[in-house]
């Protein structure tokens, strides 16, 4: 879980680097490191903490290099230390290498690697690297030019076992940097005589929007003005340049105190770019999607499979999926599907939701169901990640990029999608009443004018959040489709307030959980399915009884005065409820997590794609 940069061009590569970590530090920042290429030798600043810490090292202004590598890490092997962030170097110094993923057979290139002389100074799985680059190298001593240097890094790619987004210099070559990635991101994005390297494309906007998308085991060699694409066996091959429409600013806090609170109002735009032009004809319209009605027919099941948050939008978009298109539908996460062994044959379909396209166990999870003849379908953010490439089809949220850890619209368009998506099966598969369907489809437009609604009305919960910051622990209840909502509001709070919180189905409680339910204790209830509205009062003055203090969202008509405070959001479908409800719980875990002073685009121990197991 970490980022990296890198630059080739004629100007100085030392801020260019930093600035772009900068905007990588979501994906880690525990410590961070660069690498020039200086006259006739390779320098080597890194330091523990924030790249902060970094940019004030003395002689880091100093350095005229216009060729370097940048990482920003997240410790996996080994302790965050100075020893252990990157770059690393071989120990001849030849070499320069920073490296994102991990290599799991570290130990036993380790061991080869100190039988052959060579010296570890880190614990990392990443100094092996280097020093194996270093190792092939010496042995090619009779191959001239850069073929030397490429056949050393792919030879060494190939011991690699696990996953890498590579770049690395040469003191011997000091215009070239090669570059590899394999299941960790990485693109290349082109300018006019300069290339610039990244983890991901936003970080490096602001200075090209023509990218160059690396597939598993593609080599590059990159030099000022130019890059040169090998396969894994070396054999040059083309890559195509893909132009980038973000906008710069869409990256940016655009004014905002956090990226999470940016995020959280851009939900209005967000939603209504997910939805596209999909519903302007008379039937919904995927054209990247081969969906016959003889295939989905054949269908005897679909998973929906994610990790965090992309899950709990899952847990929503199966309800309507599942109602829909009639077909019995399972939501699993990530981690357990891929180790269960799960009956997937050519009859399933299996749907990978992922924000940033790059988590480890959702890709593994997508692997495995190919291997196992399931059609697969990816659902991302990110145009041209990883999943996206290994999936059979692939659609997109278009949320926008999402920089705070904490996802927010990207679980709104996911939901938004998975609904969008349902409407198209069940018009393909003709099985619903088209009037209905249509119904939905007006909803799910009226959705960014009632999202805007619903953020005002929000708003108010700042003066609760003010009388809860300081407890200990926070429930949530919901049933049905609320229950999906309760889980992934329960999650928001977690993960930036750090206030311990559980989310329950509301008839679970009095199996277990309510012996927790004391004087003064927060219960917040989400009430939006109106069919369940009865059930979940019920609970909730179980817990009344017992002391609690509530909070309820609701888009319902209905005697609310046992409740201490009611927030009412606009009444919707209840299939596209989620999008509304998780509005206010968003906003509440926000306003605490602030009242509380925590950095909430940054929580402790999490990082924004984890691309490691
Ligand atoms: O990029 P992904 O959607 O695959 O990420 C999945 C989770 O890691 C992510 O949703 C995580 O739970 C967020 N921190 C939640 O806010």
């Amino acid at each position: 879980m970490c980022g990296i940069v890198g630059y080739i061009g004629t100007k100085k590569a030392s801020p260019i680097l930093v600035n772009g970590l900068k905007r990588l530090e979501y994906r880690g920042y525990d410590s961070a490191g660069i690498s020039t290429m200086e006259k006739d030798e390779i320098s080597l600043m890194k330091d523990m903490g924030r790249v902060k810490n970094l940019e004030e090292l003395p002689g880091i202004n100093d350095l005229e290099g216009t060729i370097g590598i940048a990482h920003t890490r997240w410790a996996t092997h080994g302790k965050p230390s100075k020893e252990n962030s990157h770059p690393h170097m071989d120990n001849s110094k030849t070499f320069s290498v920073v490296h994102n993923g991990i290599i799991e057979n570290y130990e036993s290139l380790r061991e080869k690697l100190k039988s052959e002389g060579y010296t570890f100074y880190s614990d990392t799985d990443t100094e092996n690297i280097p020093n194996l680059i270093h190792y092939y190298y010496q042995k090619l001593e009779n191959e001239k030019g850069i073929e030397r240097f490429l056949k050393a890094v792919r030879n060494a790619c190939l011991d690699l076992k696990g996953s890498f987004a590579i770049e690395v210099i040469c003191k011997d070559f000091p215009d070239n940097m090669i570059v590899v990635r394999k299941d960790s991101p990485l693109v290349i994005g082109k300018a006019d005589g300069e290339n610039y390297l990244s983890s991901d494309i936003p970080a490096i906007l602001s200075f090209t929007r023509t990218f160059y998308l690396l597939d598993d085991l593609d080599f590059a060699v990159l030099s000022r003005d130019n890059v040169k694409f090998y396969d894994s066996d070396l054999n040059p091959i083309e890559k195509e340049v893909k132009s980038i429409e973000w906008d710069a600013v869409g990256a940016d806090k655009n004014g905002y105190e956090d990226y999470m609170l940016k995020e959280i109002y851009e939900q209005a735009t967000s939603t209504r770019e997910t939805v596209g032009t999909r519903f302007q004809g008379a039937k919904t319209s995927f054209d990247e999607l081969d969906f016959t009605k003889e295939y989905l027919s054949s269908l005897t099941r679909i998973y929906i499979v994610a990790c965090g948050t992309a899950m709990h939008a899952g847990l929503a978009g199966k309800i309507a999926i599942e109602k829909l298109s009639k077909i019995p539908t399972e939501v699993d996460i990530a981690s357990e599907f891929r180790y269960r062994d799960p009956l997937v044959d050519e009859k399933t379909l299996c749907i990978f939701l992922t924000q940033s396209g790059e988590t480890a166990d959702t890709i593994a999870a997508l692997k495995l169901s190919k291997a196992k003849g399931a059609k697969t379908l990816a659902i991302s953010n990110v145009i041209g990640s990883s999943i996206t490439r290994e999936a059979d089809l692939s659609i997109y949220t278009h949320a926008g990029p999402e920089i705070a850890v904490a996802s927010t619209k990207a679980y709104t368009s996911q939901v938004v999608l998975m609904n969008v998506l349902a409407i198209h099966m069940a018009e393909v598969l003709e099985n619903n009443d088209q009037t209905y369907l249509d119904s939905l489809k007006k909803d799910i437009l009226e959705l960014p004018e009632k999202v805007e609604e619903t953020l005002k009305i929000s708003e108010s919960l700042k003066d609760f959040a003010r009388k809860v910051y300081q407890e200990k622990d926070v429930f949530y209840l919901g049933r049905g489709v609320d229950y999906a909502i309760a889980t992934e509001g329960c999650l928001k709070l977690k993960e930036i307030s750090y206030i311990h919180s559980e989310s329950y189905a509301g008839g679970e409680l009095k199996h277990g959980t309510i012996a927790l339910i004391e004087k003064g204790i927060t219960v917040i209830g989400v009430l939006t399915d109106k069919d369940l509205i009865k059930k979940s009062v019920s609970n909730l003055q179980e817990v009344i009884t017992r002391g609690a203090k509530t909070l309820i969202i609701t888009n319902q008509d209905f005697d609310t005065s046992a409740f201490d405070v009611v927030l009412t959001i606009p009444e919707t479908n209840t299939f596209i409820s989620p999008v509304l409800a998780v509005i206010p719980l968003q906003l509440f875990a926000y306003y605490v997590a602030k009242e509380k002073g925590l950095d909430v685009d940054k929580p402790r121990n999490l990082a924004k794609s984890v691309t490691v197991e």
